[in-house]
């Protein structure tokens, strides 16, 4: 296989050779923004959107990495192109991580910095999330609150992710395999680490509004799905209640795109398992992407794994 290259701040180094300064503000303060864009069949998926979510997480953090958006979108298509001799037969993330830079260890930081730009690729490896799409996720809610709109807006897609991650070891020790779903301060649904989340209450797919959350390019492109599917959707607050009383529910996600939630604080979601709408819209993702997003994610499991995990679908 060849070697992967990561692109930082105007050069290419083989992976294991791609460092940054240990004073670079991504390090020493969490100071970063990031996007995460995934392919289908090598393609990237709505680059575009996640390269002008990136420019607006820029502008709110106030900084300019130097760079306009085309030129930004020329870049990272030049590093897929250079990685995927990397990715035969499969797909692949790319990782945009963009910080103010490296500042010298004094008390001044106003010093000018050269933001830091980095460009990298991984395998679009989807082991860990296969078998939700069969079974279904368990979805928790952490008791650590989600960060207010008011001190961090979670629209500024950014690395600082103490609070997530916090909030996600509290939903492990529920269940290993737990999902969060995060709370705000009034006790409404927000998202998770890496997620949105949807719910169906009697055909129609609900998800929070953006109050507290990130616009996921995944949330944006199932509402158009659904949308097209004649599913009515609406964007509003919703309650454990909610979750508890609706008939499926579901994340969504870049490498995932749709990742069922059969249970909910160990109660079952609906019937507890995959429902039908969940499924309609997995095969809307399927059609728009030209690949079946399932299998693909089946595929990558062992044999042995895949047919025992298919057996005991409902
Ligand atoms: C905090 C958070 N929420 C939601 C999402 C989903 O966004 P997208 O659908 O654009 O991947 C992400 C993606 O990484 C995220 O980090």
């Amino acid at each position: 296989m060849a070697e992967r290259l990561v692109y930082i701040n105007g050069d290419y180094y083989p992976e294991a050779e791609a460092k940054i300064s240990v004073f670079d503000s991504a390090v020493m303060l969490g100071d970063c923004v990031t996007e995460s864009t995934r392919t289908f069949n090598h393609v990237p998926f709505r680059l575009r959107d996640h390269i002008e979510r990136l420019y607006k997480s820029m502008k709110v953090c106030r900084f300019d990495c130097g760079l306009s958006p085309d030129e930004m979108e020329c870049l990272t298509l030049e590093v897929i192109e250079r990685n995927l001799p990397a990715y035969e037969g499969m797909d692949l993330w790319i990782v945009h991580n963009i910080s103010r830079g490296a500042y010298p260890p004094t008390g001044d930081q106003s010093t000018k910095r050269t933001p830091t730009i980095i460009i990298h690729t991984a395998p679009m490896d989807l082991r860990y999330w296969a078998p939700f799409y069969v079974i279904g996720c368990h979805a928790v809610t952490p008791p650590s609150r989600m960060v207010p709109a008011q001190s961090l807006d979670a629209k500024i897609k950014n690395r600082s992710r103490m609070a997530y991650t916090l909030a996600e070891l509290e939903c492990k020790l529920v269940d290993p395999m737990a999902q969060g779903i995060l709370l705000d301060l009034d006790g409404c649904l927000t998202e998770n680490k890496g997620g949105n989340f949807f719910l169906v209450q009697e055909g129609v797919l609900k998800t929070p509004r953006t109050l507290n959350a990130l616009n996921g390019i995944t949330r944006q492109t199932t509402l158009e799905i659904a949308r097209n599917l004649g599913i009515p959707t609406l964007e509003t607050d919703l309650q454990p209640y909610d979750v508890y009383t609706a008939d499926e529910a579901f994340f969504t996600s870049t490498p995932y795109c749709i990742m069922p939630a059969t249970r909910f604080n160990g109660l079952p979601v609906g019937e507890g398992v995959v429902g039908p709408v969940t499924r309609r819209l997995l095969q809307g993702w399927s059609d728009l992407v030209g690949l079946d997003i399932v299998q693909q994610a089946l595929q990558q499991l062992p044999a042995d794994q895949r047919e025992e995990l298919l057996s005991c679908a409902p």
